[in-house]
């Protein structure tokens, strides 16, 4: 396994639809390897595979809850197939984007379905962050970045000053 470039904002390959894979193979077993060791290694809990230049549905988590407790899945052509009608808000920040964090509105509780590594039916029922999260990196995997949940108006406030401090140097 391997570690693989983190595509930051700006980049094509985050604003462009993600292509369903066709067979789970050993190429998309090492793919969702390296994925992981991206994520462990630049501290994030979620990582489309977008964002390390690959334009395919491809998304991986690992969430803490409480005490030990974590939620670790690697999904293959992700689809969410409900959403529940009530809603919260948390910060969100995305390894694509570093340094920016910003509250974003979602649905609480989401039900994915898509298939494991191992190319087998996988339904998650999930609810608080892993929902937050999986949404999050489904988004990815059609081109949206959180950014784009906010107002316009907020969403341009916080980009200038993001571009501000990534031409400060760091
Ligand atoms: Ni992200």
């Amino acid at each position: 396994m391997a570690l693989r470039e983190i595509r930051i904002l700006g980049a094509r390959v985050l604003r462009e639809p993600a292509v369903p894979v066709e067979d789970v193979t050993d190429e998309t077993r090492r793919l969702i390897g390296d994925m992981f060791d991206t994520m462990y290694d630049a501290g994030g809990i979620g990582l489309a595979a977008p964002q390390v230049g690959v334009s395919r549905r491809v998304l991986i988590v690992d969430v803490p809850e409480e005490e030990e407790k974590r939620h670790v899945h690697a999904l293959v052509n992700p689809v969410i197939v409900e959403a529940g009608r009530t809603t919260d808000k948390a910060t969100e920040g995305c390894l694509s984007i570093p340094g920016l964090e910003e509250t974003v509105t979602r649905p609480v509780r989401v039900t994915v379905e898509g298939l494991s590594p191992d190319g087998e039916p996988v339904r998650i029922e999930a609810e608080g962050l892993l929902a937050r999260a999986l949404q999050h990196e489904v988004d990815h995997l059609d081109g949206i970045l959180f950014i784009d949940r906010l107002s316009p108006l907020k969403r341009n406030m916080l980009l200038r000053k993001w571009r501000k401090s990534r031409r400060g140097g760091k």
